[in-house]
């Protein structure tokens, strides 16, 4: 099995550029379903998570060429099927943002219910309380949401119970073709939802609020396609950013909005960082000794679960202890255990750990088990003295594109075996 090794404990020092967001570039691959193509996509990251989107979207029919680095072309004139697997849907939950696109274009989806996850139990429930609220009848069997209406979908005032972010952009999508209009309340207000917003909306639809949490579509009878450049990548910008902090280096990260991650800037400075915003980059300047701070994730603009375990590991060098509590999922501090094996000083308390620093970090063979944990491996093994073997890169594939390539241009010694 493949394995990231790294030499750790060089300062990293240089310029990388963002790639495209994963977590918007998904959604955007299942709203082409809206209609029949050809999209032009641009900015898509080279990730396994948008070649397992691809796969589900050509096993439903759709055509896709690939045009260029990041770029697609998608048509959907011969959209024929209306099932999700399993066998794709248990390698990447954000498969089931299919149910929304096809339920409204083609009036049924089957998709796999997706298990449980490393990180959480992650219901989908939310999801289907609001397509049942369009129109839809929701039957589960089988391991199966099936999904279907007669006729068109119809608008429907949805309170979610909870901030969801994919609950809310297959919802958003569905009612993009309802009849009549959707107002979703307590909606997720991430970038990427945004960036999905606008990519509807160029397509025709009638959607405002997005990045309120009050979203309001009004249904149009048919969508069109369009070309359209994905954003940038706010959680690897961060990694990079986490990068300079960790190991006092000097990272400037290009390609970035600064207001998509503004909780995670202001951390940073707490912790001693010296951040200079420019148009489009941010360079961080990492301290001599890390101050050690307090974390509460939460949802969007407050500070990301997707960088929660970055940033412990980059208090597991500060200057005193941290409280890192996560927010979002009940169990996401499997990072934890991997860092001990580092020498990190770590206890957990349900869902808030205290992070005592230490004055070094060991390299050590560690174990991935999801994607961020084993960006929080990574980092702790650039800044770990000696060598880091990270085994189960698969989950860092599927997030982080040319991720050793990007840290050896900013001087880290680092190879996969
Ligand atoms: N939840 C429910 N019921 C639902 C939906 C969600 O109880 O119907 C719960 C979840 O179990 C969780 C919380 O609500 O405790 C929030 O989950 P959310 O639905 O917002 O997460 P998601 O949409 O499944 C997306 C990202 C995650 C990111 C979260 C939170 C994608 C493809 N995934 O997941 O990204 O952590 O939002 O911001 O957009 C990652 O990239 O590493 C990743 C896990």
């Amino acid at each position: 099995m493949e394995k990231i090794v790294i030499e750790g404990g060089i300062r990293l020092e240089g310029e990388v550029e963002v790639s495209g967001a994963k977590n918007a570039a998904l959604p955007i691959f299942t709203a082409t379903l809206l209609a029949p193509g050809p999209f032009r996509l641009g900015n898509i990251p080279n990730l396994r998570d948008t070649v397992t989107i691809i796969k589900i979207l050509e096993s439903l029919g759709v055509k896709i060429e690939k045009l260029g680095e990041g770029e697609y072309e998608v048509d959907g004139t011969g959209l024929c099927g209306h099932e999700t697997p399993y066998d794709l849907v248990k390698t990447m939950r954000a498969s089931c943002l299919t149910l929304g696109p096809l339920l409204a274009r083609t009036g049924k989806a089957k998709v796999s219910l997706p298990g449980g996850c490393a990180i959480g139990e992650r219901p989908i429930d939310q999801h289907l309380k609001g397509l049942e609220a369009l129109g839809a009848k929701i039957d589960i069997s089988h391991g199966y949401v099936k999904a279907s209406v007669d006729g068109r979908l119809k608008g429907a005032r949805i309170i979610m119970d909870l901030v969801t972010v994919t609950g809310v952009m297959n919802i958003m999508m569905a009612a993009t073709l309802a009849e009549g209009k959707t107002v979703i309340e307590n909606a997720a207000r991430e970038p990427e939802i945004v960036a999905l917003a606008k990519f509807l909306t160029a397509m025709g639809a009638k959607i405002n609020g997005a990045g309120s949490s009050i979203i309001t579509i009004d249904g149009v009878e048919s969508l069109h396609h369009v070309d359209f450049d994905n954003i940038p990548d706010r959680i690897e910008a961060g990694t990079f950013m986490a990068a300079a902090a960790i190991t006092g280096g000097d990272i400037t990260v290009t390609g970035v909005v600064h207001n998509d991650l503004h909780a995670l800037t202001e951390k940073l400075k707490e912790a001693g960082c010296e951040i200079t915003e420019a148009v489009k980059s941010v360079r961080v300047q990492g301290p001599d000794k890390i101050r050690p701070i307090h974390v509460t994730t939460a949802p969007f603009p407050g500070f990301p679960t997707d960088m929660q375990a970055q940033i412990m590991a980059v208090m597991a060098l500060a200057d005193g202890a941290s409280i890192i509590t996560e927010t979002i999922f009940e169990n996401r501090f499997m990072h934890v255990a991997e860092l001990w094996r580092m020498g990190a000083d770590i206890t957990v308390n349900g869902s808030t750990s205290t992070v005592c620093g230490v004055r070094s970090l060991s390299g050590a063979d560690v174990m991935a088990t999801d994607l961020r944990a084993s960006a929080s491996l990574l980092l702790a093994g650039l800044a770990a003295k000696g060598v880091t073997r990270i085994d189960r890169i698969y989950h860092l594939q599927r997030g982080y594109e040319r991720i050793e390539r990007k840290l050896g241009s900013l001087g880290a010694i680092i190879r996969r075996e």
